[in-house]
């Protein structure tokens, strides 16, 4: 199966940016113009407290744009202070929540179980997880690469049957890349990804690897998105710095559509 059959998917991180008349802003005008990224599927993962007027004015906009979250706890409910469990993301409109972030794994501490519990209880609310991996520029430089995004993938979709994993996306973040304004060569970037669909195969199988999407981010710009989206194994992009303008989100979906045209 080639890329052509796996509908490419652009994401949004927004992380900690924006207020709400920035947030709803930007939210409106992507939704307004999604059919410039006809094909490819829009999602907009705005900080937690704007996800109900984010979808709002998505669904104000009559756009085909879902919504995600940036963060989840494995709990469904409960005493666990500051958290959002995912069936309460759910419930606000979301289809998608991203997790294991590279953010998440160095600033708080997130690790491949706590990524793997997570992703089991987003799924089981109905949620569709965005987990993302990827190697420190330590690590590449010690041609440690492949060792530690197999070990990511592997502990993160661990216990994850075939129909877990094709609900699942995988986004695959060098974290020399993120937020650095250097991003990897198509050809690394290819590289890794394969190696991720090769994983997936060995958790499943081929035919249900060759079904999950796998997102490239760090850096991609609407200069570079083009170069990235001609690669087989790249399904899309999960987008941080350039997510929060209009222009250059649409421009980066737009690569995506014409990259599988
Ligand atoms: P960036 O962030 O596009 O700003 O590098 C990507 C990400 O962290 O998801």
């Amino acid at each position: 199966m080639t890329a052509t059959a796996r509908t490419p998917i652009v994401a949004g991180n927004w992380k900690m940016n924006l207020d709400h008349a920035a947030g709803v802003a930007l939210a409106a005008a992507v939704a307004g113009r999604r059919s410039e990224a006809a094909g490819v599927d829009l999602v907009l993962c705005p900080p937690a407290v704007y996800i109900v007027p984010v979808a709002g004015a998505v669904a104000e906009a009559g756009g085909d744009v879902a919504i995600g979250g940036q963060n989840a706890s494995d709990k469904e409910k409960g005493a666990f202070t500051g958290e959002v469990a995912p069936p309460m993301l759910l419930d606000v409109g979301c289809r998608y929540v991203i997790l294991g972030h590279s953010e998440r794994r160095t600033l708080f501490g997130e690790t491949d179980a706590s990524v793997n519990a997570k992703a089991k209880a987003a799924l089981a609310a109905g949620l569709l997880p965005i987990v993302c991996v990827g190697e420190t520029l330590e690590e590449r430089e010690a041609g440690r690469t492949e060792a530690v995004v197999t070990e990511q993938v592997n502990g993160s979709l661990a216990g994850l049957d075939a129909a877990a994993l094709e609900k699942t996306v995988v986004a695959y973040e060098p974290v020399w890349a993120i937020g650095t304004g250097k991003v990897a060569t198509p050809e690394q970037a290819q590289e890794v990804h394969a190696l991720i669909r090769g994983l997936l195969a060995g958790l499943a199988s081929a035919e249900t690897a060759a079904k999950v999407r796998i997102q490239y981010g760090g850096s991609v710009k609407p200069d570079n998105a083009a170069q990235l989206a001609a690669c087989p194994d790249i399904d899309g992009a999960l987008v941080g710095g350039a997510s929060l303008k209009a222009d250059d989100f649409l421009a980066i979906a737009k690569a995506f559509a014409s990259g599988t045209a």
